[in-house]
């Protein structure tokens, strides 16, 4: 009887295959959806402040010139993070990020900190890259995937390095081990 009862019980939890089960509705997971405008996800409230960027800017207006302006520093930051969310020494720490997000802002930085007409608007970078796990030498492949930007764009040299002159001290609020 045990036996039957038992099987009959096992039979029962077959017949109930968990398909069409939405999962997430099942566990009150909310879903993330991109801002139609801008194709960004929502992040929490922070207060925007120019000091977020992590350095103070440029004077120069001369700088900004040699990386093509507003939309010349755009793209080098965009080529910077499409090399590395495909860079196999760093891509995973990308994966599930907004990337929409991230070349905006470091486009954002990047055309405040070379003084071409920016405020930024982002986050702090010890709270933006808290938890990520970034060593060392994750840094220098982003730096070297930068410079392979700035290259492309054919940056003067010394332009780059001032460029990198401002990053560098950032590296303790984003180096975790
Ligand atoms: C000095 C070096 C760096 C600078 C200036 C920088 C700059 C930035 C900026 C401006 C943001 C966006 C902040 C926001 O969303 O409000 C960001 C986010 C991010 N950065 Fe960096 N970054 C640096 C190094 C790195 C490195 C080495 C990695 C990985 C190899 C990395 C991975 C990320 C990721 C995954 C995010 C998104 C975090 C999130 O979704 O909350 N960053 N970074």
């Amino acid at each position: 009887m045990l036996l039957l009862t038992s099987t009959a019980a096992l039979l029962f939890m077959q017949q109930a295959p968990a398909e069409n089960v939405d999962w997430d509705a099942e566990f009150g997971v909310e879903e993330e959806v991109r801002d139609p405008e801008t194709g960004e996800l929502p992040v929490d409230p922070y207060v925007e402040d120019n000091a977020n960027a992590g350095a103070n800017p440029y004077r120069s207006t001369r700088l900004a010139a040699a990386f093509g302006g507003r939309e010349g520093i755009q793209r080098i930051a965009d080529r910077a993070i499409d090399l590395s969310a495909t860079d196999p020494r760093i891509a995973e720490i990308f994966i599930s990020h907004d990337i929409v997000r991230i070349k905006r802002t470091l486009g954002e930085q990047f055309c405040y900190l070379l003084n071409a007409g920016c405020d930024y608007s982002g986050r702090d970078m010890q709270s933006s890259h808290s938890g990520l796990g970034i060593r060392r030498q994750d840094l220098n492949a982003l730096v070297e995937n930068l410079q392979v930007a700035m290259q492309e764009a054919e940056v003067p040299f010394a332009a780059q390095n001032k460029l990198l002159a401002r990053l560098a001290p950032m590296s303790g609020d984003v180096i975790e081990r």
